[in-house]
């Protein structure tokens, strides 16, 4: 029994010592799983126990029971040491961070081309007397199409080929056009806005079709308004987002149900004088949609077409900003790559 006894002892002692060795908690997790755990040296001790006849058990068990209270609480009181240690040191660290440190920037961040884009057409139309407005990018059947002079049965809305949501009468807008409704619906004339935003129309992607896109509607509503107006408007808004003096417009005749007559307004090439790639040699660039306001939209938002006139515009942002800075694949616009962003 008394070596028995002896052994208890000498198990203790070890067990103390080498628990001061522990030096990190790691150290101290495999010290637990040799020591404490259900396989460790103190089952171990526990089970010889139940080897003994009842007399000695009698006398050996106490002092087992005392030994395994003794050495949980003094590897619990270490334990509990090392995480004061820990936390002691991670406030070290948090004070004597300095937040005024320098650290000289591996990636500073740039603004995205739409973002450069979308605020340099809004200072110019700013400049111009415009306001910036905003609208729905979900939007109801009745704003997208109806009252743009586009009833359910026109084959106009094969033109926009078009997200519908299971909401009925609902949809991802095709165009900011639907803004301009809003707008007519909430103002009095004179407006004069622009709605940079986002448009959706169900595509096939490709380096020029996104199923998302920018545009940048305009609106102007007043008494009188004439072609001219439009012209003059679209000539200062692309010579000065060109820096171009000299950049010229065609108009083309084209067909949108919301204006009347519709053009399509092409400029001179900002990029050649004899042809290049950007505007495929023919030293014209398709720039935008325009036309003056269709008697009908003006009356769906309560305004008379005796009164008042107007004329509309729709750029595409997402190709004003591929023309500007030389993007040829409209997917990178939504790509996240940092080689390209890097480069604004
Ligand atoms: N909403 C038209 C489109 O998305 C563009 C446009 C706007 C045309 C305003 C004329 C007037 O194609």
């Amino acid at each position: 029994m008394s070596t028995f006894k002896k052994h208890i002892e000498q198990y203790r002692t070890g067990y103390l010592e080498e628990l001061k060795l522990v030096k990190t908690s790691g150290d101290l997790e495999v010290f637990r799983i040799k020591h404490l755990s259900r396989q460790g040296l103190l089952s171990d001790i526990m089970n010889k126990l139940k080897k003994l006849d009842l007399e000695e058990k009698k006398i050996v068990g106490p002092l087992i029971n005392t030994l395994k209270k003794e050495l949980q609480s003094s590897f619990t009181e270490r334990e509990h040491q090392f995480k004061q240690e820990q936390f002691a040191a991670e406030k070290l660290k948090t004070k004597n961070f300095d937040v005024t440190a320098y650290k000289p920037f591996e990636l500073q961040g740039s603004l995205h081309p739409y973002t450069l884009v979308v605020e340099q057409a809004e200072d110019i139309f700013l400049s111009m007397g415009y306001d910036i407005v905003d609208g729905p990018e979900v939007e109801q059947e009745f704003y997208n199409f109806e009252a743009l002079n586009i009833p359910p049965d026109h084959p106009a809305r094969d033109m926009q080929d078009t997200f519908w949501l299971t909401l009925p009468e609902y949809l991802m807008r095709t165009h900011t056009s639907s803004v301009e409704i809003h707008t007519m619906k909430s103002r009095k004339p004179p407006i004069a806005i622009v709605v940079p935003g986002r448009a959706y129309r169900n595509e096939a992607t490709d380096a020029s079709h996104d199923f998302m896109f920018m545009q940048l509607e305009g609106l102007f509503i007043d008494k009188n308004v004439s072609l001219a107006q439009l012209i003059a408007t679209m000539k200062m808004f692309l010579q000065t987002f060109f820096e171009k003096k000299d950049l010229s417009l065609q108009l083309r005749p084209s067909y949108f149900p919301f204006v009347e007559p519709g053009v399509e307004i092409d400029m001179t090439c900002p990029f050649c004088t004899d042809g290049c790639s950007v505007c495929s040699r023919t030293k014209w660039i398709e720039i935008c949609g325009a036309g003056l306001t269709h008697p009908n939209v003006l009356k769906a938002c309560g305004l008379d077409p005796k009164k008042y006139s107007g004329f509309a515009f729709g750029f595409g942002l997402t190709r004003l900003a591929m023309l500007k800075y030389g993007i040829t694949d409209i997917r990178l616009l939504h790509s996240n790559k940092l080689n390209f962003l890097k480069q604004f």
